[in-house]
């Protein structure tokens, strides 16, 4: 066997990847680096404009055409016809990064039932998103990847004095939701490692955009070993190891790219 070198490994021509929550802030920097990598890009988003809007910046270094689809995670007809839209529009889909979150600004002193369980119905939309892809490929006699977005506090608690006084709690709901992404994760990769499916989980630690409260950012990077919040584009290298040839022996794992957060 002639050995694939590193410019093979992480090429992404010739692939399709769909991916939830492209018009956010890590969305777009991930989305950004499946294109540059050569991918087709699925944008998937709950509204057209928004997701076309992404799409008309993406690149593309060999001249794939990206597209838009309405998807709606937390809606299963909308997930359906989401991925059906996707496959249409750009024939087959091989990648699956399910990257959107939909969730309430309210923490464990003041969380409702309906809001608890709204926010785990994520999960729910991850898994049905990722077994469409899981049936798709194997009909096609192809492999698949699927990295799902976890978070440093699927694994992790937080510190509460890092929000005290200047905004709500994380959200005890969230970090329900991340730690059962993280372990779904490790269940589907058992599950499908024989269909060809590799299935990964990729956990950001602290990426705050310019809207998070800049008091709450400063008491954070006193708890990171490297003393600094990251930057979305440290998530493209490690998203296309996962997803590319160049991490083909790589499944039910939890990437975490936190500068260090869950080391101490
Ligand atoms: N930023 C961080 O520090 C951090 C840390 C750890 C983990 N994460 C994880 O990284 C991912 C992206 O976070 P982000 O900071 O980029 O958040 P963001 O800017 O709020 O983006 C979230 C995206 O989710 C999409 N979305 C919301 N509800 C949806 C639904 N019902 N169905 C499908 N898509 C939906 C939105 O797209 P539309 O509005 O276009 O539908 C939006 O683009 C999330 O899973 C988050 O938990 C982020």
């Amino acid at each position: 066997m002639n050995e694939p070198t590193v410019q093979n490994l992480f090429d992404l021509t010739g692939r399709v990847a769909l991916i939830t929550g492209g018009s956010g802030f890590l969305g777009r920097s991930l989305s950004r680096a499946l294109a540059e990598a050569g991918a087709t890009v699925v944008i998937g988003s709950r509204d057209r404009e928004r997701a076309q809007y992404v799409v008309d910046e993406l690149p593309s270094p060999g001249n794939a055409t990206h597209h838009a689809v309405v998807l709606n995670q937390l809606d299963e007809s909308s997930l359906n016809d989401g991925f059906t839209a996707a496959v249409a529009a750009a024939g087959q889909v091989d990648i699956l990064i399910n990257n959107g979150q939909q969730g309430h600004a309210l923490d464990l002193t003041n969380v409702t039932a309906e809001a608890f369980n709204k926010d785990l119905q994520n999960a729910t939309g991850y898994f049905l998103l990722a077994r469409h892809l899981r049936d798709h490929v194997v009909s096609r006699k192809v492999s698949g990847s699927i990295v799902m977005i976890g978070s440093m506090y699927g694994v992790v608690g937080s510190y509460p004095d890092a929000y005290d006084g200047i905004c709500v709690a994380s959200p005890v709901q969230y970090h329900t939701l991340k730690g059962g992404i993280v372990h779904m994760t490790r269940h589907l990769a058992a599950y499908w490692a024989k269909d060809g499916v590799r299935v990964n989980c990729l956990s950001p630690g602290p990426f705050p955009s310019e809207k998070a409260p800049s008091a709450m950012v400063e008491r954070l990077k006193q708890k990171s070993p490297m003393g600094r919040m990251g930057n979305p584009y440290e998530l493209k290298g490690p998203l296309i190891m996962l997803v590319s040839d160049a991490g083909s022996y790589i499944t039910g794992q939890n990437l975490l790219v936190d500068g260090g957060w869950t080391s101490w």
